[in-house]
């Protein structure tokens, strides 16, 4: 096994970015020793994803005093990517995913793993397995919707035995509407009925190059994997949940959205509403709540351009079937994508610049034992900092958070769950207020 040996440096302000390339983080720490326990510890860390997420680790490590590492399969790499300087607070560790006895070494020295190396369906299991031989939570930002289906289906019982939370789709993928779910059922005693999420991106000067390469090959795999899924589905809900008994009315395929000042909107068909489906199945069969219905929707810029978009999905859904069509997909992610995706990524001013506001217009019951057609209707508003990556980075490293300090809040004594039923009670929403997220409810009288 590789030892990381770093001499001490006095600190050193990271270096400007290069365009394309995320921030450099301060890494500080030299590794002490193979036993040394570490509160929470990020795998991938030299990703592009990664690299964000281990800048907000950084940030919160030494806000909140916790000991924290970073791991990749190349320390050296690692070093460079991350920044030489060297204080206290993050420990830069070898892992790497191909090598058992390297995972559980790592495992064995966290409190809680943040995962954030992909494709999942490739990289992911030899790190669950590893978290729960460790006995170490375990929490991703995975967007593929087998695997963390998979994870739940195959795994939970494992995991609740061995006192283990492994939860995944903690990034923008699904935190936003998971949050927005339950900050909505807290605010209407008498219960959600359902609920429509807006999400929207609003680039700043510098436009936005689109999302990086590491996405896409997850979201081919998700599409193209729709057989297994719904097999599992059967597993999963054995029996389906009840339908809603005042259903939303659908928008259709592009509509205006009120809540977004009138933007034009499509449905988004990333996981969230299949992640929201089991948190409700959990606090039904857990908590007798009746479930609430979801809508999705993301807004585009212009009727053409929604378009253009929706043709672009339904392409990219025949291309992820057609023989060949994955490798074409792979090959010119550009222009396959109407621009959505790049093999750079937006750079990091790009991503400065960027903000994203998420809206959720849910409907309920205002009182615990009103009748009739929900009588309230709320708006809850949260304005996050760019999504794909400091929106990601901001939620994972608070939901490892949570795992660190609030397991006496999350239900049970371990288990693979979905985000909404592992956090729905703890402060994850405050703490992320904590780290500028900015969340208000308006409410008035439906109908
Ligand atoms: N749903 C969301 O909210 C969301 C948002 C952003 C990203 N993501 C997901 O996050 C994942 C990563 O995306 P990305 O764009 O950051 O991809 P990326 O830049 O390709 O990063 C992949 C990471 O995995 C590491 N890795 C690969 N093989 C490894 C091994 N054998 N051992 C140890 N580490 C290994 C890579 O290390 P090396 O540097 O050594 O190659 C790198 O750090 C993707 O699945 C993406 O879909 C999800």
């Amino acid at each position: 096994m590789k030892r990381d040996r770093m001499k001490k440096r006095p600190y050193q302000p990271p270096p400007p970015c290069r365009r394309g390339r995320p921030p450099r983080v301060t890494v500080t720490g030299t590794g002490d020793g193979p036993l040394e326990r570490l509160d929470v510890v990020l795998l991938g860390a030299s990703g592009f994803t990664g690299r964000y997420i281990a800048a907000e680790l950084s940030a919160v490590a030494a806000q909140l005093g916790l000991r924290v590492g970073v791991a990749g399969r190349d320390t050296r790499r690692l070093r460079q990517l991350l920044g030489s300087s060297v204080s206290s607070q993050v420990r830069m560790l070898h892992a790497d995913i191909s090598s058992t006895v390297s995972l559980n070494r790592l495992c064995q020295r966290a409190a809680v793993l943040i995962n954030a190396t992909g494709p999942y369906h490739e990289l992911g299991w030899p790190v669950v397995r590893a978290c729960l031989r460790a006995g170490t939570h375990y929490v991703d930002i995975c967007g593929e919707r087998l695997f963390a289906e998979r994870c739940q289906v195959e795994l939970h019982d494992q995991a609740e035995r061995s006192g283990v939370y492994l939860v995944s789709t903690c990034g923008f993928d699904s935190i936003p509407a998971e949050l927005g779910s339950v900050l909505l059922q807290r605010a209407l005693p008498g219960g959600l009925s359902g609920f429509r999420c807006y999400l929207h991106m609003q680039p700043g000067a510098a436009g936005y190059r689109g999302v990086h390469f590491g996405t896409w090959l997850s979201s081919i795999h998700g599409t193209a994997c729709v057989l297994p899924v719904l097999r599992l589905q059967r597993r999963l809900f054995p029996a389906p949940l009840p339908a809603a008994r005042y259903p939303l009315r659908s928008r259709g395929l592009l509509h205006r959205a009120a809540p977004l000042g009138g933007r034009w909107c499509l449905p988004f068909l990333g996981p969230d509403v299949l992640v929201h489906q089991r948190s409700a199945a959990w606090r039904l069969r857990h908590r007798g709540t009746p479930p609430a219905q979801m809508q999705q929707y993301v807004a585009v810029a212009g009727l053409w351009r929604g378009l253009v978009i929706a043709l672009t999905a339904v392409l990219f859904g025949l291309l992820c079937f057609l023989p060949g069509g994955q490798w074409l997909l792979r090959a010119f992610p550009e222009r396959l994508s109407a621009g959505l995706i790049s093999r750079r990524g937006p750079s990091s001013e790009q991503v400065r610049q960027t903000r994203f506001t998420v809206v959720c217009e849910g409907e309920g019951w205002r009182q615990p034992d009103a009748a009739g057609p929900p009588d309230t209707r709320l708006t809850l508003r949260m304005q996050f900092p760019e999504a794909a990556y400091l929106t990601t980075a901001l939620c994972v490293v608070q939901c490892a958070v949570c795992l660190l300090r609030e397991t006496d809040r999350m239900p049970g004594r371990g288990g693979a769950l979905p985000p909404g039923a592992a956090f729905g009670d703890t402060t994850l929403d405050q703490r992320l207020q904590a780290r500028g997220v900015q969340i208000s409810l308006e409410s008035e009288q439906a109908h």
